[in-house]
């Protein structure tokens, strides 16, 4: 497994990603297709600039073409202020591999690393199994169940949050 910036070629992996009903079934739902350029193009400055880390899991270095998903380390601010938080998505293809959990698992050694983006957040929805599972077995502390919103939705999620520097299991 490896993790690479994001770049403007990856349009048909946002497109597999985001634009897919079960994929984004506890993210908002599907996006609309002809909104992905964009979004890549957005996605690959700000991880071009360091702003944030947008990166794409390559399941087989030996295969580079080969995409198997995200993981997304950033921040924004809330109502209590801002926070770092990360995101994942791992193809249908490649679920099940234990490559959801290795790739956040790097994402957050390198936070660690550089000792950059403090206490880090996770918002997975309850019914999402594996992300809870990816949580839990990274060494992610559970906060509290909270709604977020979402694309105007009300979803209930897990808070979990994790300090890379001390809390990586
Ligand atoms: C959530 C997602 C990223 C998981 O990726 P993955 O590569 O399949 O997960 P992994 O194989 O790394 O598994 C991670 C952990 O969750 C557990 N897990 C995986 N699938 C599970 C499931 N369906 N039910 C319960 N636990 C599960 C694994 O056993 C593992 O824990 P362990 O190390 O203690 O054994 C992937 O299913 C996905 O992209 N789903 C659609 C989009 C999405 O939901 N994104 C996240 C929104 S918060």
């Amino acid at each position: 497994m490896r993790l690479r910036n994001v770049s403007p070629d990856d349009v048909d992996a946002y497109v597999q990603m985001r634009c897919d009903p079960v994929m984004m079934a506890d993210l908002g739902g599907p996006q609309p297709r002809e909104e992905m350029a964009a979004k890549v193009r957005r996605d690959a400055e700000q991880a071009a600039a360091d702003l944030a880390w947008f990166k794409m899991i390559l399941p087989d270095p030996a295969t580079p073409e080969v995409v198997a998903g995200t993981v997304t380390l950033w921040s924004h601010n809330t109502n209590d202020g801002p926070i770092s938080e990360i995101g994942w998505m791992v193809l249908p293809q490649f679920q099940g591999q234990g490559l959801g959990k290795r790739a956040v698992r790097a994402l957050l050694d390198q936070a660690r690393d550089e000792n950059r983006w403090g206490v880090v957040h996770a918002f997975p929805a309850t019914s999402n199994a594996a992300s809870n599972g990816i949580c839990r077995s990274v060494g992610f502390r559970f906060v509290s169940e909270t709604d977020m919103t979402f694309a105007g939705r009300i979803f209930k999620t897990n808070h979990w949050s994790l300090n890379p520097r001390t809390d990586l299991t």
